[in-house]
C-alpha cells in the first residue's frame, strides 16, 4: 500500500529506519520530510502526510517526533484522520482493530528503534474488526461537523 510519511528534527532517524522496514515489507512510502536534522516545526511535516491519507492519496500514514504527540495532535486536526499514538504493541493493534486507525505516531525520544518496529508490524498486520466498532467511528468522525 501507499504510505504517508512525516517527521520532524526529533524523529528522523526513527523515521528513517521505518520508512526502509516499511519498504522491506513492499509498501510504497511518500516521504514529506523532514530530510535533514535541521530543528523545524513538526506541523508544517506531519500536517502534509495527514492531508495525503485525508485526500486518499495515501492509504495510511507514519508520523514521528521526539514524544510522538506533536504529531499526532496535528494529524488528528485533519478531518478524515485517526492519528493513534502508540508506545506498546497491544495499543498498536487494538487501534486497527477497534478504531481503524489509519496513522500510527510514534516518538524517537520514548522508545527504541527495536520496539518501534515491532509496533509498526502489529499496526500493519492488523485488520479493523468492524461489526460494534463501526458506530463508535461514526460518531466520532461525526463530531468533525458539529464545530
Ligand atoms: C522538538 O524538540 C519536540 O518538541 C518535538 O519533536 C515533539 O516532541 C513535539 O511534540
Amino acid at each position: 500500500m501507499k504510505v504517508a510519511m512525516a517527521c520532524d528534527h526529533g524523529g528522523l532517524e526513527l523515521k528513517n529506519i521505518l520508512k526502509a522496514e516499511l519498504e522491506n515489507m513492499g509498501h510504497e512510502v511518500v516521504d514529506f520530510g523532514t530530510y535533514t536534522s535541521d530543528s523545524v516545526d513538526y506541523p508544517d511535516y506531519a500536517s502534509k502526510a495527514a492531508l495525503a491519507v485525508a485526500k486518499q492519496e495515501c492509504e495510511k500514514g507514519v508520523v514521528v517526533c521526539g514524544t510522538g504527540i506533536g504529531v499526532s495532535m496535528v494529524c488528528n486536526k485533519v478531518h478524515g484522520v485517526r492519528c493513534a499514538l502508540c508506545h506498546d504493541v497491544f495499543s498498536a493493534k487494538a487501534t486497527r482493530a477497534h478504531n481503524d486507525a489509519n496513522m500510527l505516531a510514534m516518538g524517537q525520544r520514548v522508545i527504541g528503534p527495536g520496539l518501534a518496529l515491532e509496533i509498526l508490524h502489529a499496526f500493519f498486520e492488523s485488520s479493523y474488526e468492524g461489526g460494534r466498532h463501526d458506530a463508535r467511528i461514526a460518531k466520532m468522525m461525526a463530531l468533525e461537523n458539529e464545530q
